[in-house]
C-alpha cells in the first residue's frame, strides 16, 4: 500500500492532512486515524456507507462491475471449477489446495464432523416449533463451553482446530436443527460422502432405508455453499470481527454473526422472498405487488430484490439463477405455481423503470430461496444454510483480525443528541 498523496481536511481555519491509501483494487481510503487527536472530532457514518473499518486480504467486491474476488479468484471460475471444500482453504490460506493438501484438509473436516454427545443434549431444551436459527444461535454459541482452549489464539495448531471444527460441525448442527424441528431421529455424519451429499444426508435420511444424494442436487448445495462463503466487511462478518476484537472465544463470536444474519435486510432475505412468493400467491397478483413495491407510502419491497454492494447486477445472483433452473430441471418443478410466479416477477421488475432506475436487481436470495425449496429444504431453514457457508468467511475474517499486528477493539463513536447534563429531582418533582 502505497500513502503518498495526502488528503486536506480544513477545520475551522485549520488544515490537517491525513495519508491516502491504496488497496490492490478498490476505492482509496483517507486514514483519519489521527482525526480525534488532531482536531477533536470524529466522523459521522451511520450505516458505514464510507467506512472502511480494517484492512483484508480475503475478498475483493466492484459493486459497479459486478465482480467478486475470493483471494483475487473471480467467484465465476471458482464455483464452476472447485468445491466449496476447496474454497473454504483458499479463503483461510490465500491459496488453493494441491491435491495432497486438498485430500488432507477434506479427511480433517470429516474426522470433526460429529458433535459431542452433550452437545447434541441441547437440543431438547429448544421447543419443537423454535425457529432453527434461534436454536443454531444457541448450539454454535454453546460450543464455546466445549472448547474453552480455542481462547489461546497464539497458537495456530488451536486456531486451525477451531476452524476445522466450525467448518466440519455446522452441518451437522444445521442438520439437527432440522431433524429436532420435524420430530425426527438425529442422522449421524457419513465419511464415504462429499461435504454436500453428507449434509443432504443428515437433513434426509432417516434410518429406516437407504439414502443416495441427487449428485445435480449435491452440486447446487456445493455451489451455493460456495456462492456465501464469504461477501466481505457485511453486517454479519463485521459482528463476527467486532465480537472477536474483545478477544472473546471464536464460537461465540460466530454465534453473534449467526444472529445477525438472521435479520431479513441481511441473510433472511430469502426466507423473507419465500414468504412474499407464497403471500402473492399467484402470477396474477404480481402486478398488485410491484405496485406496492413502488408506491412510497406502502413499506412493502420487494425481497430478493436490490443489494447495498451490488448496483449493476450481482454476479452470484447470475450463477445462482443457473443452478436454479438446472435443479428444477432435473427435478422436474419447471412448471412449479412458486417458481412461474418468480420468473413473472423476475421479468416485469427488469423491464420496470422504477427497479432500472434504481439499478434494482434480483440478488443472490431471490433464487438461493426458490432453489432451496426445490430441494425439499423448508423456509425457516434457509438462513441456516446461509450460515453453514458463510462461517468459512466468519472464521476467516476472525482469524486475518487476531494475527494482525495492528489489531484493537473495535470501538465506535457517536453523536450524542440525548439531553443535555441535568439534575435527578426528588420524587415528588417527577
Ligand atoms: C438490500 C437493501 C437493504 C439495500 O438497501 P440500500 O442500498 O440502502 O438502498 P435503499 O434502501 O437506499 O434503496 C434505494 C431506493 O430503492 C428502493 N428500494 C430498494 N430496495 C427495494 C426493494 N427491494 N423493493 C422496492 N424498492 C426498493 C428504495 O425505496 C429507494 O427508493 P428511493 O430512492 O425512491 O427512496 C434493499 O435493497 C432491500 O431492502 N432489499 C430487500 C431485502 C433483500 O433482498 N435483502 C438481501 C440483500 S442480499
Amino acid at each position: 500500500m502505497s500513502n503518498e498523496r495526502i488528503a486536506t481536511l480544513s477545520v475551522d481555519g485549520n488544515s490537517h492532512e491525513f495519508p491516502i491509501l491504496s488497496g490492490t483494487h478498490g476505492n482509496d481510503v483517507i486514514d483519519i486515524r489521527t482525526l480525534g487527536g488532531k482536531t477533536g472530532m470524529f466522523t459521522y457514518d451511520s450505516g458505514f456507507l464510507s467506512t472502511g473499518s480494517c484492512k483484508s486480504a480475503i475478498t475483493f467486491i466492484d459493486g459497479d462491475k459486478g465482480e467478486l474476488l475470493y483471494r483475487g479468484y473471480p467467484i465465476e471460475q471458482l464455483a464452476d471449477q472447485c468445491t466449496f471444500l476447496e474454497v473454504a482453504y483458499l479463503l483461510r490460506k490465500g491459496e488453493l489446495p494441491n491435491a495432497a493438501q486438498k485430500d488432507e484438509f477434506e479427511r480433517s473436516i470429516k474426522n470433526h464432523a460429529m458433535l459431542h454427545d452433550q452437545l447434541m443434549r441441547f437440543y431438547n431444551g429448544f421447543r419443537r416449533d423454535a425457529h432453527p436459527m434461534a436454536i443454531m444461535v444457541g448450539i454454535v454459541g454453546a460450543l464455546s463451553a466445549f472448547y474453552h482452549e480455542a481462547m489461546d489464539f497464539s497458537d495456530e495448531e488451536h486456531r486451525t482446530m477451531s476452524v476445522y471444527r466450525l467448518i466440519a460441525k455446522l452441518p451437522t448442527i444445521v442438520a439437527m436443527a432440522y431433524k429436532y424441528n420435524m420430530g425426527q431421529q438425529f442422522m449421524f455424519p457419513r465419511n464415504d460422502l462429499n461435504y454436500a451429499e453428507n449434509f443432504m444426508h443428515m437433513m434426509f435420511a432417516t434410518p429406516c432405508e437407504e439414502y443416495k444424494p441427487n449428485p445435480v442436487v449435491a452440486h447446487a448445495l456445493d455451489v451455493i455453499f460456495t456462492l456465501h462463503a464469504d461477501h466481505e466487511q457485511n453486517a454479519s462478518t463485521s459482528t463476527v470481527r467486532l465480537a472477536g476484537s474483545s478477544g472473546a472465544n471464536p464460537f461465540a463470536c460466530i454465534s453473534a454473526g449467526i444472529a445477525c444474519l438472521w435479520g431479513p435486510a441481511h441473510g433472511g432475505a430469502n426466507e423473507a422472498c419465500l414468504n412474499m412468493l407464497e403471500e402473492i400467491g399467484d402470477v396474477s397478483r404480481v402486478g398488485e405487488y410491484i405496485k406496492r413495491a413502488k408506491d412510497k407510502d406502502d413499506s412493502f419491497r420487494l425481497m430478493g430484490f436490490g443489494h447495498r454492494v451490488y448496483k449493476n447486477y450481482d454476479p452470484r445472483a447470475k450463477l445462482m439463477r443457473k443452478v436454479c433452473y438446472d435443479v428444477l430441471g432435473e427435478l422436474g418443478l419447471e412448471n412449479d405455481r412458486l417458481f412461474k410466479l418468480a420468473m413473472e416477477l423476475e421479468r416485469i421488475a427488469l423491464e420496470d423503470d422504477f427497479f432500472v432506475e434504481r439499478k434494482l436487481y434480483p440478488n443472490v436470495d431471490f433464487y438461493s430461496g426458490i432453489v432451496q425449496k426445490a430441494i425439499g429444504i423448508p423456509t425457516s431453514m434457509f438462513t441456516c444454510v446461509f450460515a453453514l457457508a458463510r462461517t468459512v468467511g466468519w472464521i476467516t475474517q476472525w482469524e486475518e483480525m487476531i494475527t494482525d499486528p495492528e489489531y484493537k477493539i473495535g470501538r465506535p463513536r457517536q453523536l450524542y443528541v440525548g439531553p443535555a447534563r441535568r439534575d435527578v429531582p426528588d420524587m415528588a418533582q417527577r
